[in-house]
């Protein structure tokens, strides 16, 4: 029975607030390739390596990714909005979606990371499924995000705290030449 103390539409406003990137899921089919937009996506381990997507029980992908139960997360970059769209229910008219292939995965060209994931479990997740998935490989270059807020797509202004030279991850803890690491921030 659906829970009528938290209201649809109100639970889509409250977190729509919570702006994410963009991704798009794919995965090899009998067909060919099939792919999914999805912003329900997030870093679960390091060690070991776990991502996780929730996925519409009805979505194909949900059954694609039970058959395949290895994907490709492509992270959109900004200039990729068309394919947000056309992964999303929408096809775009003419739109060219290639895919590169890394350890028999598809990818999408151009996008900021690729993650190459096996699946390592499902959870059950009320309408949605959550797909764990390990990380086999991965690849990733500069540039600007696709983010998404409150079901608009957005390009992402850095705050002057947030100011940050290309090439160099905030993250990064193995350390840098002639210089101290810097510091971890999360
Ligand atoms: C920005 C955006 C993010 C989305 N995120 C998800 C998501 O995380 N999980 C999901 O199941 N559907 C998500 N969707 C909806 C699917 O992309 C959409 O239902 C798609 O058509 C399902 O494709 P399929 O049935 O061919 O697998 C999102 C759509 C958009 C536009």
């Amino acid at each position: 029975m659906p829970d009528r103390r938290i209201d649809p539409q109100s639970y889509r406003n409250a977190l729509g607030r919570f702006a994410t990137g963009v991704t798009v899921v794919t995965t090899a089919t009998p067909d060919g390739v099939h792919g999914m937009t999805a912003n329900a996506f997030t870093s679960v381990s390091l060690d070991p390596p776990l991502v996780v997507i929730a996925v519409a029980k009805q979505a194909r992908t949900h059954t694609y990714l039970n058959q395949a139960r290895r994907f490709g997360v492509s992270i959109l970059s900004a200039e990729q909005e068309p394919y947000a769209w056309h992964f999303a229910g929408r096809p775009r008219e003419g739109l060219q979606t290639p895919f590169v292939w890394k350890k028999e995965v598809p990818l999408l060209p151009d996008a900021l990371a690729h993650l190459v994931c096996s699946l390592e479990t499902t959870y059950p997740g009320g309408d949605h499924t959550l797909f764990v998935g390990r990380l086999e490989e991965l690849w990733y270059r500069d540039g600007s995000p696709l983010a998404v807020y409150r079901g608009r797509f957005f390009g992402l202004i850095p705050l002057p705290s947030g100011e940050w030279t290309p090439g160099r991850e905030l993250t990064d803890t193995r350390g840098t030449e002639g210089g101290e690491p810097p510091e971890q921030w999360w």
